[in-house]
């Protein structure tokens, strides 16, 4: 008979039939085992799970007088709780142009900044989460990058220096949202990422004001202070009790590395759960291709060249790469240079043909003119242009370079 018991009532001797804690992607713990090993007890317990699925008619029983629930109980909790989750309406999947989503992205990317900021206000006040209040907003979300992720994820990156903390929030839920998507992850679980995009960092809100804003680099001791951030959100969060267990867990472990090195408990590969593995690789895309109190961005094409120097350590290569995929090689917003000698930038991502974006020319780099702005399919069949790299904006001194895909100046 299946058996749901908690952890720590493990013994030698017992089958091991699942850990609890679906989204775990290792293969230990997909397998299924005799535990002879004391250490591999210890690895479940010190790996968080709580609780475990064994197989009494292959090993041990618990002591008759512990509490164990059984299959069939388990079960029809589980089918109460899926009902209530999907009644979310299906995401509408017809694709619209950039231009045509910009303006919408803008003000849903107004409005979750307003819902991040009273969400922090709360978490300052002493008030409770109620993080069931943004549903609204997630929803809104996705609509918009299943629309065009290009949009929302590009205007969420143009935040001010004084502001980042908030949009950042919201960059990182359309991010995560785009990348469960790409990861082809249950509708429920796409949802649920986005919500966690949105929560990741709001133990900021317990670090005091003038060290998250400092213009300069922080001090060992300032960071140190920073560093409680994922365990301050992840008890906000847990206080609140709003939020599903995947939500904390990526609050908890953003800031944790393959390598080992990161915090708060410095888990290694297969010990960092997958959502807070692609959280990791959200979150420091948009920190550094965002102006920041103690830095300035980096162009979206030259940031993702910099992540993939890094990601041996830091993130998982399986899903950096999809996350490559998910926003391209030039990502919508890059300033390219083309073969012929023009110079655009990228406003549509062909997902066939990730060299081969739509991009907006409006400068020649031979003659340093303006030229008349012109949109080029790279993948059309009668288009002999190709880019032949990014382009340092720096180099340049376009002004209006992010009005020339948005449209919109900011907001
Ligand atoms: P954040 O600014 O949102 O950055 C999130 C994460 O992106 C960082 O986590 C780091 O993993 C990555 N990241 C950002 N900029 C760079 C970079 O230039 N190079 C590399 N390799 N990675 C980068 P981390 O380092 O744990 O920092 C957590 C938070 O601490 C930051 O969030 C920020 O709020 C604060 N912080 C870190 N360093 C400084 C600093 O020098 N000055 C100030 N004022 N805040 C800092
Ligand atoms: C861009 O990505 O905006 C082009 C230049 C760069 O990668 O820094
Ligand atoms: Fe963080």
């Amino acid at each position: 008979m299946l058996k749901r018991i908690s952890s720590s009532q493990l013994r030698q001797g017992m089958f091991l039939h699942e850990l609890c804690g679906s989204w775990m992607e290792h293969p230990f713990w997909r397998s299924k085992f005799l535990l002879k090993d004391p250490k591999d007890i210890q690895r479940i317990l010190d790996s968080g799970i709580s609780e475990v699925w064994i197989d009494t008619s292959k090993g041990l029983d618990v002591e008759a007088d512990v509490v164990s629930e059984t299959r069939e109980q388990v079960d029809e909790a589980i089918e109460e709780e899926l009902t209530a989750a999907v009644t979310a309406p299906p995401p509408p999947q017809e694709k619209v142009s950039l231009d045509a989503e910009v303006e919408r992205a803008a003000q849903i990317c107004a409005k979750g900044k307003e819902k991040v900021v009273s969400m922090f206000n709360d978490a300052r006040m002493g008030a409770a989460i109620e993080a069931e209040q943004c549903q609204e907003l997630v929803e809104e979300i996705a609509s918009s990058v299943y629309r065009n992720p290009g949009a929302l994820i590009s205007l969420a990156r143009l935040k001010n220096r004084d502001e980042y903390t908030y949009m950042h929030s919201v960059a990182v839920c359309a991010l995560m949202i785009a990348l469960a998507r790409q990861l082809q992850l249950p509708e429920e679980q796409v949802h649920q990422a986005g919500m966690a995009g949105l929560l990741h960092d709001l133990g900021k809100a317990m670090i005091p004001l003038d060290i998250l804003n400092k213009p300069g680099k922080l001090t060992d001791g300032e960071f140190v202070t920073v560093k409680s951030h994922p365990e301050e959100g992840f008890k906000l969060l847990r206080d609140g009790g709003q939020v599903s267990e995947m939500v904390m867990d990526v609050c908890l472990h953003h800031h944790e590395k393959v390598d080992g090195s990161g915090y708060p408990h410095k888990l290694k590969g297969d010990e960092i759960s997958l959502f807070a593995k692609m959280g990791a690789v959200c979150d420091v895309y948009d920190a550094i291709t965002s102006d920041r109190p103690y830095k300035a961005g980096w162009g979206p094409a030259e940031s993702l060249r910099k992540m993939a120097e890094w990601s041996k350590g830091h993130f998982d290569e399986a899903v950096f790469q999809a996350f490559v995929k998910t926003i391209g090689i030039y990502p919508t917003g890059s300033l390219v240079r083309l073969e012929s000698g023009r110079l655009g930038v990228v406003t549509e991502q062909n997902p066939a043909a990730l060299l081969k974006p739509v991009v907006k020319v409006f400068f020649s780099a031979k003659s340093k003119t303006p030229i008349p702005v012109a949109l080029i399919d790279l993948a059309a069949s009668n288009c002999n242009d190709k880019i032949i790299g990014r382009e340092p904006p720096e180099n340049w001194n376009f002004r209006n370079l992010n009005e020339l895909w948005a449209g919109v100046a900011s907001f």
